[in-house]
């Protein structure tokens, strides 16, 4: 008989590059199945048929329904014999309430199959709707950050995630984002790898009429995503050239899409690097960016690529000090010149980040964006225990670094 033993890993100085391998295992999904391209809505109703649906369940918000993109997928699913029902009432940053409401509507609808047509906030929802609808409960019950959380572990309905920003990545990924029903309105995160959507369905197309505000926070918001991603505490250098891919992707056309919204390769190159940087985040989580943007949103009710977009800079200088050599590694993806010091290198790279928010319209302070002193203390107190701070390359992650990234910022 084989006589299996424990392998003892070596310790590895987590100074190193800023860099721990937590479990020694590298994992990698490409999960889920992607079709892209300009026009490929058309192919909603193959999609669904594909996947056995009678019934969808569109979710999407007010918003993108006047812009008539859920009834023309009704007319593709029609075509294709499937009936469906639409769901419009998703709000930026997604309450438990509403979640809790389209489950009920789902099931009522004998729906069985999620089409969520919108931004992050509407896929995100989508995901907790199949979640609440097939395993019950509230929302808050499947908290992560909770010890005492429910597990996801049902088989749930197929969702087919059809973005209209480039920017969440929540098509491809495994986490979800919803605002509690108490009066603290803290962020609630939920993940596991049953929420992943069946079928990211990016038509560029759809993003062509985003607004040049949303153009930019979500291209930011896709950015810090790949650039979280890279400094990770997590080791996976596969998810890594994705992140250094759509770091240039996004770099390279971000301020073309924000002053030209009907450039049409522009909106391709965008969506393409905004869904990798979502494959890459995916593996490797984010960090401190995220963790104090979450307490942003959710107090302040800041857009999520705005806070992340005016966060991102001050928060690097932070996790410079053990970051350094991957600032240095990106700054080739912006095309930075390589003379000079790692030091040099690396403050041009964050400096480049600062220009980047300044020529698409990001307000660079805090303040600007109605954000008080008075919640700094509050905020900080919930980022350190906020579940993208395990990840960030400089650990611990303290109040006071918090606190000061917040200051920073203001
Ligand atoms: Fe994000």
């Amino acid at each position: 008989m084989v006589q299996t033993e424990e392998i003892e890993l070596p310790l590895i100085d987590p100074t190193i590059k800023g860099q721990i391998l937590d479990t020694g295992v590298m994992g990698f999904s490409f999960a889920p199945q992607v079709i892209f391209g300009y026009g490929a809505l058309n192919r909603i109703g193959f999609l669904s048929l594909f996947l056995k649906a009678q019934n969808a369940f569109i979710v999407t918000d007010a918003e993108i329904e006047k812009l008539g993109f859920a009834s023309k997928i009704q007319k593709y699913l029609e075509k294709s014999g499937i009936r469906s029902n639409i769901f419009n009432e998703i709000e930026p940053n997604p309450k438990e309430e509403t979640v809790t409401k389209g489950a009920e509507k789902y099931k009522s609808t004998g729906s069985d199959i999620v089409i969520a047509i919108g931004g992050g906030s509407v896929i995100d929802a989508a995901k907790i709707i199949r979640l609440i609808a097939k395993q019950g409960g509230k929302p808050s019950d499947y908290d992560a950050t909770k010890s005492t959380i429910m597990a996801v572990h049902e088989s749930l309905p197929h969702q087919i995630s059809i973005p209209t920003t480039s920017g969440t990545g929540s098509e491809v990924s495994i986490v979800s984002m919803i605002t509690s029903a108490d009066k603290k309105k803290e962020k609630i995160t939920i993940l596991g790898y049953p929420l992943i959507s069946t079928i990211a369905l990016v038509d560029p197309q759809l993003t062509l009429s985003c607004p040049p505000k949303l153009t930019a926070s979500c291209g930011m918001d896709a950015l810090t995503h790949a650039i979280e991603a890279f400094i990770s505490l997590r080791i996976n250098p596969i998810a890594d050239m994705f992140s250094l891919q759509a770091i240039a992707l996004i770099y390279q056309h971000l301020r073309k899409v924000y002053s030209n919204g009907q450039d049409v390769i522009g909106r391709i190159n965008m969506s393409l690097g905004a869904m990798i940087a979502g494959m890459a985040f995916n593996q490797k989580s984010v960090g401190l960016v995220h963790a104090c943007s979450h307490q942003l949103s959710a107090q302040h009710n800041l857009p999520h690529g705005l806070a992340n977009a005016i966060m991102l800079p001050h928060v690097l200088r932070i996790n410079k000090k053990v970051s350094t050599p991957q600032y240095v590694t990106m700054a080739s993806a912006f095309e930075i010149s390589s003379n000079g010091s790692d030091d040099e290198i690396a403050d041009k790279f964050i400096s480049e980040i600062e220009k980047l928010n300044k020529d698409i319209g990001i307000p660079s302070r805090l303040s600007e964006a109605g954000v008080k002193e008075s919640s700094i203390d509050s905020m900080a107190e919930k980022a350190i225990k906020d579940i993208s701070a395990i990840t960030n390359p400089l650990q611990p992650v303290t109040k006071e670094m918090a606190v000061s990234a917040y200051k920073a910022a203001l």
